[in-house]
Parts: C-alpha cells; sequence; structure tokens
C-alpha cells in the first residue's frame, strides 16, 4: 500500500459545446474531471483548493470512509463547505473495497460539471479469466447551453418541474446527433477480438440513461464497485450516482477502419415534457497493421445512425429485467456478507409533495403551488453547520442530538393509487435518525403515487448495501420478506426504488458517523427528498469515528 497525493483546484474554465461558449466549474481546468486512480488498501490524501467566489465542497461517491467521515464531503453533513481561497485535504484509506466508483461536488448543483472517474484497482487479479487488452472510463454527463446556476434557482424558488440539458455527454462529448457536434464526438479505437473493460458511470444530474453499442453485446462484471455474476446483455441502464463495468469483445467480421455507434438515452416511466435525445460515439476496429496512430475515423458518420439497438425511452420491462438479472459474486474470496437477520426495519416514503409558493412569487409546480420532495412527509433542511460537528463535537448546528426521524410513515395510507391528499403534504426540517454501533438494518423504500415519472435513484452515503427485494405495488411486510434473495443479492451504493414500487435494502451500520441517505436525482435532493442517519460509536476505540482533521472548513 502507498500514500497517493492528488491536488485538485476547483476553478472556472472556458468550454465550448453546441457552439455555444461558457464558463463551467471544472477540477484543473477538465470537463470530466481528472481520473482518480489508487490501489485497494492505499491512503489516498486529495488536497482541494477552492479558486471560485463561492463555497465548495468534493464527495468520493462509494467509498465507505470507514471511521473517516470527516473526509466524505457533503456539505453540511459532514463539513462546512471550503470557502474561497482555501484548501482541505480530504484523508482516507480505501479498505476493502475495488472497481469503478467516481468524486463529484457535492454542494448545490456543482455536480453538474465537477465530476470524474475514481478507479480502485484490486490487489488480486479479477474474478474472470478473460485477459484484459484496455481499459476505457465512460462518464455519461449533460450540458447546458445557459448557466446551471439560474436552473438551480427556479428549481429551488419556484419549484419547477424537471429541468432539461440541451445534451447528454459521453465523456463530455455530445456527439453528431446535436447542432454543431460533429467534431465533439467520443471515438474509441478497439481491436477485434480483444476483450476491453469499460468503466461506466452515470454523473447525469436527473436522468436514468440507457447504453447500447450497435450490434455489440456487452458482459456486466461489477455494480458500484462489487463484483456480481457475469452475464451478457444488449444494452445497461444506468441511474445517477451508479457505475457498472463491462466486458466488451468486438467480434464483428469487419474491415478495419469499421465504426459502430455506442449511444446513451434516458430512461423514464411515463410521458412528461422531458429531453429524450441521444447522446452517439463510436467505436471503431484499428487497423492493426497502422499502429494506434491513425485512431480517430477520417470520417464520422453525420447521417443519424439507426438508434433501434437502444431500448425505447419507456422500455420499463427492460430496466426491470436488466435490474433483477444483478447477483453478488458470492465466492469464497468475495463472499456476500448479507444480513440474515435484522434489528430494525425502516419503513420509508419516498414522495413528491406540492408546497404554497412564497408570496409575491409565481410556482411552476402543479396548480400554482412548488414541488418539494421528501421521506416519511419530511423534506430535509440543511443544517447551519455540519451535522457530523454537530453530533460528534457538540458544535450548535440546529440538527438534534438524538433520533426523531419517524422510522413509519406518519399516516399510512395506498401508496401507490394516484393523488391521495396524505402523500401531498411535507414538513422541512433537520431530523435524525440515530442508530447503535452495529446494527443490522432494513430500509423499505416505498415509491408514492403523486407524480410517478421515473425511479428514484437513493443512495446511502458510508454503506454498501444489499438489495435483498424489489417490487412493483405496496410493499407487504407479510408476505414479500418470504421471498427475499438472502443468498447473492447485489451489493451497491445506489439503488433504482421502481416507480409505482419498493425496494428492500441491508445492511449492517459499522460506520460511526453521520450518512447523508438521497435521492440521486438533483433536482429531487433540491426539493428535500433525503435525510440523515447517526451511526454512534461503539465501544472500543477501534469502533469509534476518528477526530476530526485539524483543516476541517469552520462555518
Ligand atoms: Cu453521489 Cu450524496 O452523492
Amino acid at each position: 500500500p502507498a500514500t497517493r497525493r492528488f491536488h485538485f483546484n476547483v476553478e472556472w474554465k472556458s468550454v465550448t459545446r453546441l457552439c455555444h461558449t461558457k464558463k463551467i466549474l471544472t477540477v484543473n481546468g477538465k470537463y470530466p474531471g481528472p481520473t482518480i486512480s489508487v490501489y485497494e488498501g492505499d491512503e489516498v490524501e486529495i488536497t482541494v483548493t477552492n479558486r471560485i467566489s463561492a463555497n465548495t465542497t468534493l464527495h468520493w461517491h462509494g467509498v465507505r470512509q470507514m471511521r473517516t467521515g470527516w473526509a466524505d464531503g457533503p456539505a453540511y453533513i459532514t463539513q462546512c463547505p471550503i470557502q474561497s481561497n482555501r484548501s482541505y485535504k480530504y484523508r482516507f484509506k480505501i479498505i476493502n473495497q475495488r472497481g469503478t466508483l467516481w468524486w463529484h461536488a457535492h454542494l448545490s448543483w456543482q455536480r453538474a460539471s465537477v465530476h470524474g472517474a475514481f478507479i480502485i484497482y484490486p490487489r488480486m487479479p479479477y474474478p474472470f479469466s478473460t485477459p484484459i487488452a484496455a481499459e476505457i472510463p465512460i462518464i455519461f454527463g449533460e450540458w447546458w447551453n445557459g448557466p446551471v446556476e439560474a436552473i438551480v434557482a427556479d428549481t429551488i424558488m419556484y419549484g419547477s418541474g424537471p429541468n432539461v440539458s440541451d445534451a447528454y455527454t459521453i465523456n463530455g462529448l455530445p456527439g453528431p446527433l446535436y447542432p454543431c457536434s460533429v467534431k465533439d464526438t467520443f471515438v474509441q479505437a478497439v481491436e477485434h477480438g480483444k476483450t476491453y473493460m469499460i468503466r461506466l458511470i452515470n454523473a447525469a444530474l436527473n436522468d436514468e440513461l440507457f447504453f447500447s453499442i450497435a450490434n455489440h453485446t456487452m458482459t456486466v462484471v461489477e455494480v458500484d464497485a462489487t463484483y456480481v455474476k457475469p452475464f451478457t446483455t444488449t444494452s445497461i441502464m444506468l441511474t445517477p450516482g451508479q457505475s457498472t463495468n463491462v466486458l466488451l469483445t468486438p467480434d464483428r467480421p469487419s474491415k478495419p477502419g469499421a465504426t459502430f455507434p455506442m449511444a446513451v438515452a434516458p430512461y423514464a416511466t411515463a410521458l412528461v415534457p422531458f429531453d429524450d435525445t441521444t447522446a452517439v460515439g463510436f467505436i471503431t476496429y484499428r487497423d492493426v497493421t497502422k499502429g494506434s496512430h491513425d485512431d480517430h475515423p477520417a470520417l464520422i458518420p453525420t447521417t443519424p445512425p439507426d438508434l433501434s439497438f437502444l431500448p425505447g425511452v419507456r422500455d420499463t420491462r427492460f430496466a426491470t429485467e436488466f435490474g433483477n438479472r444483478h447477483r453478488s459474486l458470492a465466492s469464497s474470496a468475495y463472499p456476500c456478507n448479507v444480513p440474515k437477520k435484522v434489528e430494525k426495519r425502516v419503513f420509508l416514503t419516498i414522495s413528491l409533495n406540492l408546497q404554497d409558493c412564497p408570496p409575491g412569487k409565481v410556482c411552476k409546480g402543479l396548480n400554482g403551488k412548488r414541488f418539494s420532495a421528501s421521506i416519511n412527509n419530511q423534506s430535509f433542511a440543511l443544517p447551519s453547520a455540519s451535522v457530523l460537528q454537530g453530533y460528534y463535537r457538540n458544535i450548535t448546528t440546529g440538527a438534534p442530538l438524538r433520533s426523531d426521524f419517524p422510522e413509519n410513515p406518519l399516516h399510512p395510507f395506498n401508496y401507490t393509487s394516484p393523488g391521495l391528499d396524505s402523500n401531498m403534504n411535507s414538513e422541512f426540517g433537520t431530523k435524525l435518525l440515530v442508530v447503535p454501533y452495529g446494527a443490522t438494518l432494513e430500509f423499505v423504500l416505498q415509491d408514492t403515487g403523486f407524480i410517478n415519472v421515473e425511479n428514484h435513484p437513493i443512495h446511502i452515503h458510508g454503506h454498501n448495501f444489499f438489495v435483498v427485494g424489489t417490487g412493483f405495488g405496496n410493499f407487504d411486510a407479510d408476505r414479500d420478506p418470504a421471498r427475499y434473495n438472502l443468498v447473492d443479492p447485489p451489493e451497491r451504493n445506489t439503488v433504482a426504488v421502481p416507480s409505482g414500487g419498493w425496494a428492500a435494502l441491508r445492511l449492517k451500520a459499522d460506520n460511526p458517523g453521520v450518512w447523508y441517505v438521497h435521492c440521486h436525482l438533483e433536482a429531487h435532493t433540491t426539493w428535500g427528498l433525503a435525510m440523515a442517519f447517526v451511526v454512534e460509536n461503539g465501544p472500543g476505540d477501534s469502533q469509534s469515528i476518528l477526530p476530526p482533521p485539524k483543516d476541517l472548513p469552520l462555518c
């Protein structure tokens, strides 16, 4: 193991896409940002310097941060923001994790352009025998011609509905189907018969996305940095926050220079006005006699490729079956540690809600109101200093120091029938769920009926969890647990809670600290679809959170 050091400057950089030039927030001037590559067991030190006039923080999405919650990054949860011209050194160790994760800004919607891959190389060989010719990170993102800040302001102030970006991107490039964009196309050279590992990350703000490569299948081997039993598929579905490793073996009988399109397009479950455009890139078969200097094809096909190799925008059947195919590897080297019994089941409803409009404003939600969103009808409000400092350093934050978050819905109702009054209201506050060190927990996440247009990608910080069951309709506490997969459920950090359905997760709360739980659709987090849970210190020092670093930012 080594100590890996990185220096990240958060700074503005002028970038042009779709013939619009504007300043976007970046790390070290790059969009997407630099890739962090480390090995399992390494110590990691990332010094982040804020070179903008606003606050910022960075988060290492999926890194477990065992006892180092101070380095997790969500603003006002584990730290106060890094102020302008200040630095903070994020220090943590990679313990028993390997695979593809990512990092992103965790304040307001800064992650729109402040994100990159976080790759943990394993200490042991990959658990599949195919030799890998090359690894290819592919990050899905979004591009706005206008300022993202204005969209955020709209979403917060007027509760306007899902915003629409101007393009999806593949490694920052929209591809030829957008105006003025042919030159900004991602092209990957490959050799016939070799096997490549593609590390897919969905960094989009508000859209679940399908990914396919024309005439090629892919083998899924890992999700959210945990190995799965390999399975072959024509398409991948990723929610914001999720990552998936696939193996690709280009096997088409084709001439060198042949190109095949790859495409990224959204998935939603209902007809709503939103962006259903498609980002396109290409793989091109390399002429092995020429070496790699000739990799970019002279001509990117400009006639729109036939996109019938992608699932349709509302292909819930594909999305559901794809999700159901995931199984933990559950081998002797990588056992599946799903808790067979749990000490506590917490039942959480996930809702969109309506709030009255602030006086004198015109709201763009519904019926002259603005949207909010909630868990058990609690819309999470960020406190004035970090909850972690509040809980573990006795700093006054406005958040309580006791467990006051409702562990069940306040008013049980028929969750999946549309438009019920009991589901319309939410109250803003900073309630916490406090659990003892080592508790085994089950979270049942129940989607509710008002405005079902997409799955909710729920992300838990500081822990992985096992997805032991999912289903449509209302969760049935008598019947459904009998059908849980307690043998090889997938282990993840972000789960798609089915629109009009539920997901049951199990985890062991073995990481003392304060952990954010939220929808990874940025609009929903902004509206309050979040909560925080506290894991108390255990009896021994090695079960307690480490002291905060000296340079931890103060509010
Ligand atoms: Cu990917 Cu709370 O974040």
